[in-house]
């Protein structure tokens, strides 16, 4: 099985691959592929102590651990280690069971073929901000737009696959969607702009950004993920519970299914790891519409709501 999260930004946002019912189910056949941020290698020096852990750490896990890099890599060091062939593309091997999704590949994984384009423009730091010195080349590198070269280098993959993959794996999303997400807070660049061309030509199934840290289907075949851990193929919504990261908020009007009744209620608690003596997934208090009801309120499991609700 083929496994998609979002950034983990080095020892960050790691977290959500620690306990949860997810990755405690995964074994020695399945893949998880990390789109971006995977920000493990930084230190633009040497490998420093947290990398070799995690980088350990992630080895010692059941599942091979593959990503595409995003914006917040330390990219001359990411690129200094071993290039091999793997599964039809090329990657970076950081260990055996840890690799580098080249720029512009396409790989063949369980028989799915799948399109990797990592990069992104930073926002947060680097020349857009004004950053100096003290920042280029240590917290911020050029490289993270993708070169000619490596944009070439996916165009031909693409071209020799017919322009048809199953899946597409990017750090950002193409233009149009980006700018439905962000709307005018994150501009164009040069790799929205090359993404808004791939998606344009290019048939696929399903595609996975990571980069604007939200949980959310933009339109029913494109997907931003962060902190969920899903099947590839499925969509945010359409996904399976996951112990510690509830799906809805405390506000959020639902539509929920209740000793075989469907009802309206809000989100009044929210138990992301469950409760005392059930967590297998999160919980919620519901604060029910119907006031008529003997309890103004009930607590059920996330997979018994049914949809967000528009009615406020
Ligand atoms: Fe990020």
């Amino acid at each position: 099985m083929i496994y998609v999260t979002g950034d983990i930004h080095g020892s960050i946002d790691i977290r959500k691959l620690l306990d949860n019912n997810i990755t405690e189910q995964m074994t020695e056949e399945d893949y998880l592929i990390i789109c971006g941020d995977f920000g493990l290698v930084w230190n633009y020096k040497k490998a420093d102590k947290n990398e070799k852990k995690w980088l350990k750490w992630l080895e010692e896990r059941p599942w091979t651990t593959l990503f595409a890099d995003g914006n917040h890599e330390c990219f001359p060091r990411l690129y200094q280690f071993p290039v091999k062939e793997w599964n039809g593309g090329k990657v970076h091997e950081l260990r055996p069971k840890v690799l580098h999704l080249m720029r512009g590949e396409v790989f063949t994984i369980e028989g799915k073929k799948i399109f990797v384009m990592g990069g992104a423009a930073s926002h947060d730091r680097g020349p857009a901000v004004g950053d100096t010195k003290q920042v280029i080349g240590k917290f911020w590198w050029p490289e993270e737009i993708p070169s000619e070269e490596e944009m070439e280098n996916g165009l031909k993959n693409l071209e020799k696959n017919n322009w048809e993959v199953d899946y597409i794996i990017t750090h950002c999303l193409p233009t149009t969607f980006q700018t439905i997400v962000k709307k005018d807070k994150f501009k164009p660049d040069a790799a929205t702009d090359y993404l808004e061309k791939i998606h344009e030509r290019t048939k696929f199934t399903h595609w996975y950004s990571g980069h604007y840290h939200y949980d959310l289907d933009v339109v029913k075949n494109i997907s931003v993920i962060f902190t969920r851990i899903i099947r590839i193929g499925e969509t945010i919504i359409g996904s399976e519970t996951m112990l510690g990261v509830p799906k809805y908020r405390k506000g959020d009007a639902v539509l929920i299914e209740y000793e075989g009744e469907e009802m309206l209620g809000t989100v009044k608690e929210t138990y992301p790891w469950g409760t005392l003596f059930k967590h297998e997934e999160p919980y919620y208090k519901i604060t029910l519409f119907d006031t008529d009801r003997k309890k103004p309120y009930v607590t059920i499991m996330e997979s018994q709501v049914i949809e967000k609700s528009l009615i406020k």
